[in-house]
């Protein structure tokens, strides 16, 4: 797809077919998250496909947002790769970890693949679920799949963005 028709189709799916997205797609999807840039080049990144029927419970005791979606994924941050901002506590794990999952998210609607991210859910809880490494964080989760036909088109709220004069401010 070209770029620009591509960010204007994507949206965040909230209810998908019963459809896997298949090794193939997510290979290609994950290419394009392996390719984002990362401050120093850390790729501190971590993806965990979740897929199998108990992994999907876990999904659903820690949020109403899987939608149906039969992949979600958890994208974390090993927190030893991240950039500390200078004189700060600040870190880069949740930017590098955000612009990744962006890849990924426009990756799989060039294939046709819905995704919605997630941030409502406890990301601490979900580390201890799914029993991740005490090193790494969650940042969000993932839902990806096939719309449903009747209810997997965009809502309001996607076509509702603010006019550029109201946030670009030139000095
Ligand atoms: C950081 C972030 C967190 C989000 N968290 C949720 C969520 O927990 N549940 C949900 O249904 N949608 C979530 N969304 C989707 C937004 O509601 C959606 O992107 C916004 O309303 C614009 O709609 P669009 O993505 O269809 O263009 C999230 C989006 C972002 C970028």
């Amino acid at each position: 797809m070209e770029f620009f028709d591509l960010i204007e189709a994507r949206y965040s799916c909230k209810k998908y077919a019963d459809k896997q997205v298949s090794k193939e797609e997510l290979e290609m999807i994950f290419e394009a998250g392996r390719l984002a840039p990362t401050a120093k080049n850390s790729q501190e990144q971590r993806i965990y496909v979740v897929q199998s029927e108990e992994g999907l419970e876990k999904i659903d005791s820690l949020t109403p947002c899987r939608y149906g979606a039969k992949t979600v994924l958890i994208f974390a941050c090993d927190v030893n790769g991240e950039y500390i901002y200078e004189g700060t506590n600040q870190t880069s794990g949740n930017e590098d970890i955000s612009i990744v999952a962006t890849h990924v998210m426009l990756a799989a609607k060039n294939i046709g693949v819905e995704s919605c991210w997630i941030n409502k859910f406890n990301p601490i809880k979900c580390a201890e679920i799914f029993d991740l490494p005490k090193n790494e964080r969650v940042v969000l989760l993932m839902d990806l799949g096939y719309a449903d036909k009747e209810g997997g088109k965009p809502l309001i709220n996607h076509f509702k963005r603010k006019d550029i004069t109201e946030y670009v401010i030139y000095k």
